[in-house]
């Protein structure tokens, strides 16, 4: 059944502020006044910090006065800074925040003061403040992390996931996973990182990495990833594969045929389009622009409404980022299934003529079920399932989503185009369709690491098989798999990693 009834209100995207760090802007923030503590921190990099918080606009002291708001300090001995502080003859102590480091990094990143949280104070009681999470306990799995939407180090993920990238669009696997493994590590932290020494007991973190975190902690940037971000082979890669229904083996291709933009590929007459890639570039713009909650929310009603008008007893279920509580995807993802084994087929065919009826359909590719029992256990460790399934373009009237649809200010259409997949599993299969079309893909691709690694046992989409017992481990939900596994059970808004 899906229910539709805490929906919330989408959010607008917070546009990436532009940091310039030579220029002085004028003071935006006039009721923050910050001070940068010298000690631990150092005279250059406070000089260091002290341009770019005025530069993006915030007042910064050079004296600890009272007319201070926020002391910002990397000290991370609270009791010496207290004492230090005390020290310092303030009338107004009591009413100022004393800052981690990262209030101020947090607040670089925004381009605005954030506001300040329990996890930003350096409290007068606790000896140390520094890490709050001992990091002897982070595991190398993402299955035995718990890993929100809150991502506190996104300036190091980002950079990690641009070079993950460019090593994929190279073939060169080793780097690419490591990178994607250190970035989903750092994502499940729930502080961040504002100092190298933090990271040092962290798993999946090595050489390069470490290097990256560095240069960003000094300069703001990588100049390795600005230089990816500036490469004309990364940049068209990325343009290409950003279409529905190109991978990054045509996009290669056509890189490689001298083709750097779409009206390059649309204007040469030996480049044959698919049917999936010409519904790409003619929905190019609404389909890469992201899906809000709302609008993956009016799906699952019109979905809703075409399953119950074919059997009442199907059951539907938001799938994929969505319930793992992203505000943004680039798809909607949902799973049908009925009671009744061996309909899946014919419930999608169905499913699909209703929305065609409805005159919404603007793309469907679908594939027929090729799920056979007696043909696993697989051991490919990445296959795709074969589920019957069915990748949609689906016409969604702004009418149908509250709050409206998420559009560009020039757009006054009152539809848009959105990319919706559906999965069709056997009833006694859904437990694992489930949780392997919720996602994370890091998530996903570690509980199978863990499985075999740890427990000698093979998971995928379909089933899990216990290699010691030679047998298979029915489920009936996710929570009797992570048993099967021995892992505690995660919920799917802590499998974000
Ligand atoms: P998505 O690519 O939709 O990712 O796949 P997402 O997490 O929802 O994020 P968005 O859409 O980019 O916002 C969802 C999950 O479904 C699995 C993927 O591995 C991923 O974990 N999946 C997808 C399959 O298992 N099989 C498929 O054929 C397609
Ligand atoms: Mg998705």
């Amino acid at each position: 059944m899906f229910h539709s009834s805490t929906m919330p209100r989408p959010r607008k995207r917070p546009r990436p502020e532009e940091a310039s760090i030579s220029r002085h802007d004028e003071a935006k923030f006039l009721d923050v006044r910050i001070f940068l503590v010298e000690r631990k921190m150092g005279s250059s990099r406070r000089t260091f910090l002290t341009q770019l918080a005025r530069s993006k606009g915030f007042i910064v002291e050079d004296i600890l006065s009272d007319a201070v708001t926020h002391v910002v300090s990397e000290d991370s001995q609270a009791s010496s800074l207290w004492m230090w502080l005390k020290g310092c003859a303030l009338r107004n102590l009591s009413m100022m925040h004393v800052l981690d480091i990262c209030w101020f990094t947090d607040s670089m990143r925004e381009g605005r003061p954030v506001t300040v949280e329990t996890r930003h104070l350096i409290q007068e009681a606790l000896p140390e403040v520094a890490t709050p999470t001992p990091v002897a306990t982070v595991s190398q799995y993402a299955c035995q992390r718990r890993t929100t939407i809150e991502n506190n180090n996104r300036i190091f993920t980002d950079a990690f996931e641009v070079l993950a990238e460019s090593y994929e669009f190279n073939e060169i696997d080793g780097p690419c996973l490591a990178f994607r493994r250190a970035a989903s590590v750092l994502k499940s932290l729930p502080w961040a990182v504002h100092c190298l020494r933090a990271t040092q007991d962290l798993p999946c973190l090595g050489e390069h990495t470490n290097a990256v975190i560095e240069e960003i902690l000094q300069c703001g940037r990588s100049f390795e990833v600005e230089k990816i971000l500036a490469d004309e082979r990364y940049q068209t890669l990325k343009l290409f594969t950003s279409v529905f229904g190109v991978g990054p083996k045509t996009a290669e291709k056509w890189y490689r045929r001298g083709m750097r933009s779409f009206s390059d590929i649309l204007a040469e007459p030996s480049i044959h389009l698919n049917r999936m890639q010409q519904s790409g570039f003619l929905h190019y713009r609404d389909i890469s622009r992201a899906v809000s909650k709302a609008e993956a929310w009016a799906l699952g009603n019109i979905i809703d409404e075409a399953v119950r008008a074919i059997t009442p007893d199907a059951i539907l279920a938001l799938t994929g980022g969505f319930r793992r509580g992203k505000e943004f995807g680039h798809d909607v993802d949902f799973i049908v299934s009925t009671p009744e084994v061996g309909r899946e087929d014919s419930l999608l065919i169905n499913i699909i003529e209703i929305l065609e009826n409805q005159g919404i359909l603007l793309f469907c590719e679908h594939q027929t079920s090729t799920f056979d029992m007696s043909k696993l256990p697989s051991h490919r460790f990445e296959a795709m399932d074969h589920y019957a399934k069915c990748f949609l373009i689906v016409r969604l009237k702004g009418s149908l989503v509250e709050g409206g649809l998420q559009m560009g200010e020039e757009d006054k259409r009152d539809w848009r185009a959105v990319r919706v997949d559906l999965v069709s599993p056997p009833m006694d299969r859904y437990a694992f369709t489930l949780l392997g079309w919720t996602g994370s893909r890091q998530f996903e691709r570690d509980l199978r690491r863990f499985a075999r690694s740890e427990r000698r046992m093979l998971l995928d989409n379909h089933a899990l098989y216990d290699k010691t017992k030679k047998e298979f481990l029915a489920a009936k939900t996710e929570k009797d798999i992570f048993a099967h596994l021995g892992l505690e059970y995660i919920e799917p808004w802590q499998r974000n990693a």
